[in-house]
């Protein structure tokens, strides 16, 4: 048996920001930001949680599949800004939503967090454990950014998605493949310094700002260019599949940069790039489901379509899951 998505939607937050925005509050310019990320700006959500983001998400893709919250089984929520340490935004999704017969939790994966989550979405599905799975990733990067920090802040925006998993009606559309990998080596130039059990939150740890994004950009920069594309490629050719035969890659919206390397390693033309960093920056958790959301409603994907997922993020995480397309559009 497969496990296929059945249904998928988005929400980002109503502020947008542009680039311009930051050239009053720190020293950059719109043209530094587009070059080198090919960002032209971002949803930020200065008020609420992350389960605020995702609610209107989870809302639509039920009614997208007809069915109710009481239908969901279980709940994964990708995410490294919910809403609390504790509980998990799974549970506070629950009881908004009224999911009352679903069990559930959070996944830190960072940026490879909803691909992550989709593969252990779909095991409960293939396994017969669950019968429908409620996959969101998301993040409310505002609530980590360190607005002074230029190397940082005009990176990221807040969103998230959220897609049901059920068992695929026909064996050869669902998840195909998957392909998760991890270096723990990578905790050194991508991470949060202070907030978590090691350095809990001080007096001096939020005077030295340290409850933000830390990253050493060139570093994480040349992991990801080899990392992304290395997996992409990989799922390309043991699954026998050439470039003509892939309707979409879908990689996450880190950096114009980095896409364009995974893309070329594939042979694949530019048409076939889910690109949307331009409006919406690095949304961590989000940028995936997002993406697929996006091309599904603008029904630039069809059943049988094969896409390619791609991330590469915090951890060292990384990875590329092959789906084959099974809604109709
Ligand atoms: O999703 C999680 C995984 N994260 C990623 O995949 C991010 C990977 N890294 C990157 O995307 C890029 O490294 C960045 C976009 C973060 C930075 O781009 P870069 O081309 O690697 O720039 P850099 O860090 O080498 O900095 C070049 C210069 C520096 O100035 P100096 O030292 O040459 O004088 C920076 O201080 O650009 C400066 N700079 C800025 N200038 C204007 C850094 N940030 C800014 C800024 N505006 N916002």
């Amino acid at each position: 048996m497969k496990a296929a998505i059945t249904a998928v939607a988005h929400n980002v937050p109503e502020g947008v920001y542009d680039n311009v925005w930051f050239e009053s509050k720190i020293d950059t310019t719109d043209e530094w930001i587009q070059t080198r990320t090919g960002i032209k700006e971002r949803h930020f959500a200065f008020e609420g949680g992350l389960t605020d983001i995702l609610l209107p998400a989870a809302l639509k893709v039920l009614e997208q599949r007809g069915i109710t919250a009481l239908d969901i089984d279980v709940i994964i929520v990708a995410t490294i800004t919910g809403d609390r340490v504790f509980p998990s935004s799974a549970a506070i999704l629950q009881r908004k939503l009224g999911a009352d017969n679903a069990w559930g939790f959070d996944l830190a994966g960072a940026c490879s967090g909803f691909l992550y989550a989709l593969v252990t979405g779909a095991k409960l599905v293939e396994s017969g454990a669950a019968k429908r799975v409620m996959v969101l990733g998301g993040d409310k990067m505002s609530s980590i950014l360190n607005f002074e920090d230029r190397t940082t802040c005009v990176l990221f925006g807040d969103g998230g998605g959220a897609v049901i998993l059920e068992a695929s009606e026909d064996e050869s559309y669902g998840i195909v493949d998957h392909i998760l990998r991890m270096d723990g080596k990578g905790e050194a130039y991508l991470h949060q310094p202070s907030g978590g059990s090691l350095k809990p939150p001080t007096v001096e740890s939020v005077m030295n700002r340290e409850h933000y994004v830390y990253q050493e950009g060139q570093a994480v920069f040349k992991s990801a260019v080899k990392g992304m594309a290395d997996v992409s490629f990989e799922i390309m050719e043991r699954n026998s599949l050439k470039a003509d035969d892939i309707a979409w890659l879908v990689p996450h919206q880190a950096n114009l940069r980095i896409i364009d390397a995974t893309a070329s390693r594939m042979g694949l033309p530019h048409d076939k790039v889910m690109i949307n960093i331009d409006r919406f920056g690095n949304t961590t958790a989000g940028t995936i489901p997002i993406c697929i959301s996006e091309l599904h409603i603008n029904k630039k994907v069809k059943k049988g379509d094969y896409i390619v997922l791609s991330s590469f993020g915090a951890g060292y995480t990384w990875g590329s899951i092959l789906v084959r397309w099974s809604i109709d559009s």
